[in-house]
């Protein structure tokens, strides 16, 4: 050690113990900060709020649910986007009847805005042609979702909600590393193996430090609409005993409604009704 460095090492020490901390926290902290992924947001974004929709696999209706969510919160009057985060399966702009080209400029591209006044970003209204598969491999799909965090001028946003691909894989990791996540709203259907699925979210979840807001069943049964009779169609459901050993509460348990896909087709989500997910909204506003 050189004298130079032995004096920046006292002058150090000296300001670790005027700072009142222990050099082992300080440690602790430097190392922290270089474990933080956390990518800037674009110069033009404030967004309040960063919710991710996360499921265990596939077609249980996540992007659904997404939608109605932000549906809920915007007729609440806030400022809501949805970022779609699933690259190779993107479904948000279908949901809302919106097409792109995403207006873009020097400083970034713009989020397409629906009907009802929500900021949308996809795959779908950056590529030329919705119909092209993208076979990007996973760094690539990655980096697209970064891209639409630093790219991305979204405005004033009090919730951004994030609808990710399903599965605890790659995206999920990225977005969880990559963006300020404060909460997830994980979606299930009682035809799947429910407590794995909540499990391994739960264990995603807690090594990133981050919140599972609640579970949203959906699928979870038919109403009979002659008799009013409920029909478990998908076999009893397993949620609240799931929900019950893990202290993550259920937000809400969607019927299977006909009206719910004619209209997801039809790109008019935006006009299906709020109930089912009002008590879902009100957790994420808490
Ligand atoms: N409660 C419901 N009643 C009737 N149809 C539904 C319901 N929920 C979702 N659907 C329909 O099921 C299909 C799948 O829904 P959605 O695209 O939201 O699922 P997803 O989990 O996002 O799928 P993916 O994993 O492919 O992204 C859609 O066609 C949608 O209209
Ligand atoms: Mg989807
Ligand atoms: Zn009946």
């Amino acid at each position: 050690m050189t004298e130079e460095e032995r004096l920046a090492k006292e002058a150090a020490e000296r300001v670790l113990q005027r700072s009142g901390k222990k050099k082992e926290d300080v440690e602790k902290e430097k190392e922290a900060q270089q474990q933080s992924f956390l990518v800037e947001g674009n110069p033009g974004s404030n967004i309040k709020h960063v919710i991710a929709v996360m499921s265990g696999k596939g077609g249980v209706g996540k992007s659904y649910v997404t939608s109605s969510l932000a549906r809920c919160l915007k007729n609440q009057g806030f400022k809501v986007g949805i970022l779609d985060a699933d690259i190779t399966g993107p479904s948000i702009p279908k949901l809302f009847g919106v097409k792109g080209p995403a207006y873009a400029e020097e400083g970034g591209s713009h989020p397409v805005e629906s009907k009802g006044g929500i900021k949308i970003m996809s795959i779908n209204l950056i590529l030329p042609d919705e119909e092209t598969p993208v076979i990007w491999r996973g760094p690539v799909i990655a980096g697209a979702v970064k891209q639409f965090w630093t790219d991305v001028i979204w405005g004033e946003l009090d919730y951004l909600l994030i609808d990710m691909p399903p599965g605890t894989g790659d995206v999920p990791l990225t977005v969880f590393q990559s963006f300020p996540v404060e909460g997830i709203i994980l979606v299930t259907s009682p035809q799947q193996l429910v407590s794995m699925i909540v499990n391994k979210a739960r264990n995603m979840a807690s090594m990133m430090g981050i919140r599972i807001i609640g579970i949203i069943e959906n699928m979870s049964y038919f109403s009979c609409k002659k008799c009013g009779e409920r029909f478990e169609i998908f076999g009893k459901s397993d949620i609240d005993s799931v929900s019950g050993a893990s202290g993550i509460p259920v937000l809400a348990r969607l019927p299977i409604d006909p009206s719910v896909a004619e209209f997801c087709d039809k790109g008019e989500v935006e006009a299906l009704p709020d109930e089912d997910f009002e008590k879902a909204a009100a957790a994420i506003i808490l």
